[in-house]
Formats: C-alpha cells, sequence, structure tokens
C-alpha cells in the first residue's frame, strides 16, 4: 500500500486534486478537482448512473418476477424548506460532540481526541500512576498504541520522567476524561502550553445555515443539505404519480452535499463538501430484509467490477449497538487506504422511518397505492426503504489509491495509475513518433477521428518514452503511435499501459480495437 504524501503529491502534479482557493491559502475541508480529477469523478459518477439508473436491468431477484424493477433518477434542489430537516431528524439530531481549546482556539470532535494517563513501572514490577497531568491527542478513544505526541507533551514526559529514573514509561487510556471537569482540568491538550484548556463537549450541528431572501432573521434561515436522500423522500409522491413506477423500485440522485466536520482531514476523505450517490429504494415490508441482503451484495461487487482490489475492499456488517433506533440493518463497504480501513458507503435497511417521519410533519398522505392488490385493506403503504448511500469523492480517491503503482519497465522506474478504462480520465494518446515526415499530420487526423468517440489526448513533444510514462501516470489506458510504417503501410503501434506491451494494428481497426477494450 503506497503513502498518502505519495497520491497526494500526484494529485497535485498531474492536476487531479487541488486545494481550494490555494492562493489565498486555501479554505479547510473544500478541495477543487482539475483538469484529470473532473474526468475521473465524473466517469465514477457516470458509471454508477448507468449500472444503477440508465443502463440498469436487473430482474427482481428478490421477488422473482421476470421484467426488472423500476430505477428512476431525480435531481432534487440543493436548499428546501427547513421543515424538510425537521421532520428528517437533522435539525434535533444530526450533530458530533465537540471541544474547543481556549488557547490554541483548535476545535476537536471529542470521540476522536483520546486522552492518556502516565504510568511507570518499577524494575519490580510495581507500577506508581503519574496524575499530575493528562494528555489529549487526536486519536482512537481508549487505545494508546497510534497516540502522537505533540512538542509540550514531549516536554513535560521528559521532565516527569527525570523524576521517575530507572522505571519504564507507559500510558494508559483515560476513556471519558473530557466529560469529567476534575479531570477535564488536568489535560494537556495538542499544541497547548497548560493543561485544562478544553472546553466541556457540546453538541455541534453539522449542517450549515444560511438565509434565504433578503431578511437574515429566523423565520428565513435554511440549510445546504446535508445529503441528497431527504430530496428523495419528499419526491416519493411526485415520482410514483408520474414517472409509473411500481413498487419495489428505486430513486436515483447523485449531487453535492454539505457537512460542516469539525475536523475534515485525510485529503478529500472527510471533507465539508462532497457528492454522494444515493438510492432510495422502496419495498414491501415482509421483503425488506431480502432486498437489503440483495442491495449490500450488489454495491459491494459494483467496486470490484469497477476494477478494485478484492483484498483491499470489504463489507461490515454493523453491530446491533452501531444502528440508529429505526434501521432494521446496516452495512458499510470499506476499503483498506493508506491511513487506515474506512467507509465508503453505507447500505441501511431505514424501514419506512423517513416516509413516515415526512408523512407526519407534512399532513400529506404518501402512501403508496397498489392499484392491483386484491385485499382492499393492504393496497394503501407505506413501502420499506433500502438505501444505498455512496460518497463519489471517497470513491474517486479509493479508485486512485488503488490504482497507483510504481513498477520498474526497462530498467526503469515508472508511476501508473491502473485504472480501470471507464473510470480512466483519458482513454487514449495519440503520438507522432517524431515531429516531421508528415507523421504530426497523420497523427492529428487519427487524434480527431477517435475524439469523436472518446477522450483522447494529442502530444508531439519530447522524447516518446517520457510521453509514455506521462500517459502512465494518467492512467491512460492506450497509447497510439504513428511512425514512418503508417504513412507506408497505414498500421500504428498500440502500448498497452498495464503490461507495456505493444501490437501493430491498422489505422483503419483502430476505433474498434480500442472501443472493444474502453467500452466505448
Ligand atoms: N443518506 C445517508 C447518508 O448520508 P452517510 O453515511 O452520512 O449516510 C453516506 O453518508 C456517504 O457519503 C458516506 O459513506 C461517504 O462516502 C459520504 N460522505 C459522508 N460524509 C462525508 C464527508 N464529510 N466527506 C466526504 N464524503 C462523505
Amino acid at each position: 500500500m503506497e503513502s498518502m504524501e505519495k497520491i497526494v503529491s500526484l494529485c497535485k502534479r498531474r492536476g487531479f486534486i487541488f486545494q481550494s482557493s490555494e492562493i489565498y491559502g486555501g479554505l479547510n475541508g473544500a478541495w477543487d478537482y482539475g483538469p484529470l480529477g473532473v474526468e475521473l469523478k465524473r466517469n465514477l459518477k457516470q458509471a454508477w448512473w448507468d449500472d444503477m439508473i440508465a443502463h440498469h436491468d436487473e430482474t427482481q431477484a428478490v421477488t422473482g418476477a421476470p421484467s426488472p424493477f423500476g430505477m428512476v433518477g431525480l435531481d432534487s434542489a440543493l436548499l428546501m424548506n427547513p421543515k424538510v430537516w425537521e421532520a428528517s431528524g437533522h435539525v434535533g439530531g444530526f450533530s458530533d460532540p465537540m471541544v474547543d481549546d481556549r488557547e490554541t482556539r483548535a476545535r476537536y470532535r471529542a470521540d476522536q481526541l483520546a486522552v492518556f494517563a502516565l504510568e511507570f513501572v518499577a524494575a519490580d514490577g510495581g507500577v506508581t500512576s503519574y496524575d499530575g497531568v493528562l494528555f489529549a491527542a487526536p486519536g482512537e478513544i481508549g487505545k494508546t498504541d497510534d497516540v502522537e505526541l505533540f512538542e509540550p507533551h514531549r516536554k513535560r514526559i521528559a521532565s516527569i520522567q527525570k523524576n521517575h529514573a530507572g522505571k519504564q514509561l507507559r500510558v494508559a487510556a483515560v476513556p471519558n476524561a473530557l466529560q469529567d471537569e476534575m479531570l477535564r482540568a488536568k489535560v494537556l491538550a495538542p499544541g497547548a502550553s497548560a493543561p485544562g484548556t478544553l472546553t466541556a463537549p457540546r453538541a455541534f450541528n453539522l449542517m450549515f445555515k444560511t438565509h434565504v431572501g433578503a431578511l437574515e432573521d429566523n423565520s428565513s434561515i435554511t440549510y445546504l443539505r446535508p445529503e441528497t436522500a431527504q430530496g428523495i423522500f419528499v419526491n416519493f409522491k411526485n415520482v410514483c404519480d408520474t414517472a409509473r413506477v411500481r413498487v419495489p423500485f428505486g430513486i436515483g440522485q447523485v449531487g453535492k452535499a454539505f457537512r460542516n466536520e469539525i475536523n475534515p482531514r485525510n485529503f478529500t476523505f472527510r471533507s465539508r463538501e462532497f457528492e454522494q450517490m444515493e438510492i432510495e429504494f422502496f419495498c414491501r415490508a415482509n421483503e425488506s430484509a431480502d432486498w437489503y441482503r440483495y442491495w449490500r451484495e450488489r454495491r459491494y461487487n459494483w467496486y470490484l467490477a469497477l476494477g478494485m482490489r478484492r483484498e483491499n475492499l470489504h463489507l461490515r456488517e454493523h453491530e446491533k449497538d452501531e444502528l440508529a433506533h429505526y434501521a432494521a440493518g446496516c452495512a458499510d463497504v470499506e476499503y483498506d487506504f493508506p491511513f487506515g480501513r474506512s467507509e465508503l458507503e453505507g447500505i441501511a435497511n431505514r424501514a419506512d422511518f423517513d416516509l413516515r417521519q415526512h408523512m407526519q410533519t407534512s399532513g400529506k398522505d404518501l402512501r403508496y397505492f397498489d392499484d392491483q392488490e386484491p385485499d382492499e385493506q393492504a393496497r394503501r403503504y407505506l413501502p420499506h426503504v433500502i438505501e444505498p448511500s455512496a460518497g463519489a469523492d471517497r470513491g474517486a480517491l479509493a479508485f486512485l489509491c488503488d490504482a497507483y503503482h510504481e513498477d520498474e519497465i526497462g530498467g526503469e522506474m515508472r508511476t501508473v495509475l491502473k485504472l480501470h478504462p471507464r473510470l480512466a480520465p483519458i482513454k487514449t494518446a495519440v503520438f507522432p513518433l517524431v515531429k516531421k515526415d508528415g507523421m504530426p499530420e497523420k497523427a492529428l487526423a487519427i487524434y480527431r477521428t477517435l475524439k469523436r468517440h472518446f477522450n483522447v489526448y494529442y502530444d508531439e513533444k519530447g522524447a516518446i518514452g517520457r510521453r509514455y510514462r506521462r500517459q502512465d501516470e494518467a492512467g491512460t489506458p492506450f497509447c497510439v503511435t504513428v511512425d514512418g510504417d503508417t504513412l507506408t503501410a497505414g498500421t500504428v503501434t498500440v502500448r498497452e499501459r498495464d503490461s507495456c506491451e505493444q501490437v501493430r494494428i491498422g489505422v483503419s481497426e483502430l476505433q474498434p480495437y480500442l472501443g472493444d477494450r474502453i467500452g466505448a
């Protein structure tokens, strides 16, 4: 597994991802996708849209009906009536516990700030606890293996250690220190010069507030959506009434979401502005457990089909105590990022919670009407919902990490992104071997023909080996080179990125040859 530094550096160097507003010092938690990055992310979203919505042709695995179940799309507004967020529970409960450091002005998620005490072990095995000061550092509560010590920490530990000569130092977790006023007063925060600078944890709502219209008072408050899902629920009736869909069916949406994360981190992994690809799949209550299993497997396999390495991808079923009170099941698709195993997508069985909440708050009847149900009592009902909810930025980052390789070709090291052709930003590069003898003209003609079908790049500058390597780094699956034989025999070489193997084929066969392999 490559280091995150190498991936971040490639992203910046080759124009995949830049810091937002970089010339002004950036904005924490916001990222810009450069010319290669925008293509990668668009390709990922397009693959999702095509596979889940536009080209979806899956028969009803659960009910056994021969026709495919319905999958339709939606593009709802980012700004919605604030009552949506009251009904969904986001106004009341979409928060993280937060502590502030009064000295450094840093803000931490209380559940991501590990507190530990020092212990000294004497040669005879006797343990002395040092209770003068506790240390807080970003990390997992209750764990001490990866604690990251800051300079003031180190200084203090060194001076304490002087008084315990001959004893071995170890650290012990103090799990609830931030909640306890007495203990909190002893905590030395990361970067702080003295203990006791952290505030008590308090709930911090993650929604960005804004005002709609000219008046900036309480009546004009609304929020940037923290998920795309609620746009789907509030349109459930509209879609049922217009799209001729029948339960079971799904509505998919791709779009921006905003969360005022306390600690944006790990590059684009946890950002304040990001994109989601969400499906709300509506089914009968008695079939929901089966559909839940179906979507879990289907979504996990989707990443594999796009080339993600199986050994890096995991499907983790949540423990009962991790589930929201209404949820009947939840699983995460997780990826082994260089910074640890982390969530790419969640698949949740949300029962009828969301539709029921919106029905109660809006006073509108959101029940589905099944005109083919013989039992009159059972015709109207609230469907249950399976929600596969994926992050486009996290997906793009995972595919970048998975594709990143350094290998040796002909005695030379190269960096190569082994991206699936569907995801590759540029599908083919076309080069004249040299910049003379009519080769550039021929290469440009080929470039223009191919460009009608997919994203092609033309490059005539520099040694051919360097041009290949630039494309390897960009993840371009094929390079076509025009040489002397092209002009005499009408053939070109096609070099494949991963194997570096070259084949010679006729110019007239080029488009179908590449099209087959790229899937265009
Ligand atoms: N509607 C359900 C929902 O929003 P979530 O687990 O909060 O569930 C779903 O988010 C997905 O959205 C996550 O699996 C992740 O891929 C992406 N996501 C959530 N918060 C994110 C953030 N701060 N930065 C980037 N992606 C994020």
